[in-house]
């Protein structure tokens, strides 16, 4: 299965590709996790990509197609992947078709007004990219992943100010994206306001149809 997970920031694209990455044993590549990677490593693409991402702004659609070609490469993504926060940008999609064929894109629609909270209360796992929430999805341990025990951190883009960019460039650069994979036939649209379980439960049924 190739799989795409669309939505706003705070959706929860992670959270459910994460599931989704268990059940079916492929994995979540996430170009927002790859970009924080190369930030905490000092990379060079890492100093350009924070100064881009703490603005809330986005990242050049050729540096995310050149590193997602990459990663698309190895051998654990031979029986299919589920790409979340790309493509974001017609380009991106256009330049995706170019290396393989989606079989599914799923949008998570969540409404502007209920991501402030989300995100404000969220924490995440820096090393295997699972999403916590002081309210709706605290960890079993206070502070500590329940995949992989590392030490949960803030992100330093979830701020108000920077979300409030990040939705307005959600809305502007990626929203039609749904027309782009709708005319194709490969767009499921699921209500993500539910608790995370009820959306899981929907987002399943919908791998399954
Ligand atoms: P990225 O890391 O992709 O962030 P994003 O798209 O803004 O998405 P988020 O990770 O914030 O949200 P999510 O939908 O995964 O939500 P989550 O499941 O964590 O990108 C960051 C930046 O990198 C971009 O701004 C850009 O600069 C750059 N970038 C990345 N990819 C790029 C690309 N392709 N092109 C150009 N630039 C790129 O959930 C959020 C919170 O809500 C959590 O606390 C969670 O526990 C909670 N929650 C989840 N579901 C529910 C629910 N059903 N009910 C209640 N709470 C819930």
């Amino acid at each position: 299965m190739k799989l795409i997970l669309l939505g706003a920031p705070g959706a929860g694209k992670g959270t459910q590709g994460i599931i989704i990455s268990d059940k079916y044993s492929i994995p979540i590549i996430s170009t927002g996790d790859m970009l924080r990677a190369a930030i905490r490593e000092g990379t060079e693409l890492g100093l350009h990509a924070k100064s881009l991402i703490d603005k809330g702004a986005l990242v050049p659609d050729a540096v995310i197609m050149a590193m997602l070609k990459e990663r698309l490469q190895k051998s654990d993504c031979s029986n299919g992947f589920i790409l979340d926060g790309v493509p974001r940008t017609i380009n991106q999609a256009e330049a995706l078709a170019e290396i393989t064929e989606i079989d599914k894109v799923l949008e998570i629609h969540v409404p502007d007004e209920f991501i402030i909270d989300r995100i404000t209360n969220r924490i995440v796992c820096p090393k295997c990219g699972a999403s916590y929430n002081a309210v709706s999805k605290r960890p079993r341990e206070e502070g500590i992943c329940d995949r992989c025990g590392s030490k949960l951190e803030a992100r330093a883009d979830d701020n108000k100010e920077t979300l409030l960019e990040r939705l307005s460039v959600y809305h502007k650069m990626t929203e039609p994206l749904k027309d782009f994979y709708a005319d194709q036939g490969k767009l499921v649209v699921i209500d993500g306001t539910e608790s995370v379980d009820d959306v899981t439960v929907k987002v399943l049924e919908t791998l399954r149809g």
